[in-house]
């Protein structure tokens, strides 16, 4: 089968990576991909958003399976495209992905069902938003309700700091028409964690769960970043809180999706706090994590192709899916100033040669080759990625591997795993 992934970062490697291993594959294109994801297939120049560009390359290149990684594609409905045109795509289509795309909507499906998750109140109006907020003494969050890039949730100290945020989205709009209603939530305090499912219809597959480490600096200091590393198997989170997730979260919210028709066949992906009152919600995803995929896609020993076909055709609960038992840890390697400006071009040296070895991967996430180099192109450039007996062990060969690499003014954290 020819395959299609959408998309250009680390997630998309990892993805692409796990597909080459498919006895199955037979070639595999990736739209627009990186400098890592040549080495695995195609990659076709354009954006991954233009869902045209997408259905002619699936239709010239005969295409049997489209995987969708980023949500903006999927939000925007490219999914339902695909299905229109009798293509076979594995992402929500747009009305499912309104679990990430509106977190407005996500909060109605949740106080609905019952599912935990922060105390909330929704508005479009600023006026209103700053009355409510001046009533509260306690810690709030300020969101904006639509797709934000990952930067649009504002954890504020106090109610001062809530009501800038406010002004900041709904008056200056400084994350435009994704700003225009905001989602004001109290503030949760205890542990994160992310689970992910692979859902089709009815059946949910929830994934080995891993920990993401979303702040810049060591010791989760610094401000908060698409995530800077990785780890899996997680200690954080014990057999009675998984199911705690599985029967409380995700079979309510993919029930309340069948009872208003909608499908949902894709990566459902729950991130929590793990408070003093139990697990709680902070949002839905509706697509692998990154830098997550980095370190569970690798430990899941049955053919990725398999799994992700099973699901597009309703057969999900046929499949059994088998978990390498060693630990994976994933250290992204980021430009200088990351998260915030940060040059692009600079020449990447000291990557190792033998990039697919079965305990080392280094997932390309913003690299392209210029000129026969490759270079850096985005925020979060590498994501390094060792599998090991021990966590331990693992922690040791991501950071031998990530010492020997090199681009001007590169950083990561050092505490990773630790
Ligand atoms: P979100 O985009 O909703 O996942 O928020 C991004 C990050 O903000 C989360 O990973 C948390 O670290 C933090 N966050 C979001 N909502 C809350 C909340 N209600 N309480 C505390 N922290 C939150
Ligand atoms: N690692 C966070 C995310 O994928 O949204």
């Amino acid at each position: 089968m020819n395959v299609l992934v959408i998309g250009s970062g680390g997630r998309e490697h990892a993805i692409c990576h796990c597909l080459a291993r498919s006895p199955r594959l037979d070639q595999l294109f990736i739209l627009p991909g990186n400098a890592g994801t040549e080495s695995l297939g195609t990659n076709i120049p354009g954006d991954p958003n233009d869902i045209e560009l997408a259905l002619s390359v699936a239709r010239r290149e005969n295409i049997g399976l489209t995987v969708i990684g980023p949500e903006d594609p999927l939000a925007a409905g490219m999914t339902d495209a695909f299905q229109e045109a009798g293509l076979r795509a594995f992402g929500p289509t747009a009305v499912a992905a309104r679990l990430e795309a509106d977190k407005a909507y996500a909060k109605q499906v949740m106080r609905q069902h019952a599912i935990p998750t922060a105390e909330a109140r929704v508005f479009d109006d600023y006026d209103l938003a700053r009355q409510y907020i001046s009533t509260r003494d306690e810690p709030l969050v300020v969101k904006a309700a639509g797709l934000a890039k990952g930067k649009g949730a504002i954890v504020c100290d106090d109610p001062s700091d809530a009501i800038i945020a406010a002004e900041k989205m709904l008056r200056q709009r400084v994350f435009g028409e994704a700003g225009a209603t905001i989602v004001v939530e109290e503030r949760l305090e205890g542990r994160e964690v992310s689970m992910l499912a692979i859902v089709s219809g009815r059946t949910i597959y929830l994934l080995e769960p891993a920990q993401d480490h979303k702040r810049l600096l060591d010791h989760d200091e610094g401000p908060n970043t698409g995530g800077m590393g990785a780890f899996s198997p997680t200690t954080t989170i014990d057999a009675d809180t998984l199911h705690f997730i599985e029967e409380h979260v995700f079979v309510p919210t993919i029930d309340a999706l069948v009872r208003e028709n909608i499908h949902y066949c894709g990566v459902l992906y729950a991130g929590l706090m793990l408070t003093a009152a139990g697990p709680k919600v902070l949002e839905f995803n509706c697509r692998f994590g990154d830098p997550e995929t980095q370190v569970q896609l690798p430990r899941m020993k049955t053919d990725l192709l398999d799994v992700l076909d099973a699901a597009v055709d309703g057969r999900l609960d046929q499949i059994e899916i088998e978990w390498d038992e060693r630990h994976a840890l994933c250290v992204v390697m980021a430009s200088g100033g990351y998260p915030d400006k940060y040059p692009t071009g600079l020449p990447i040296t000291g990557l190792p040669d033998d990039a697919n070895r079965d305990d080392l991967a280094v997932f390309h996430a913003g690299t392209k080759r210029a000129d026969g180099r490759i270079v850096t192109s985005g925020g979060r450039v590498l994501g390094v990625t060792a599998l090991g007996d021990t966590l331990a062990d693992a922690r040791r060969l991501a950071y031998e591997t990530v010492e020997q690499i090199r681009f001007e003014g590169a950083h990561y954290r050092r505490d990773l795993g630790t």
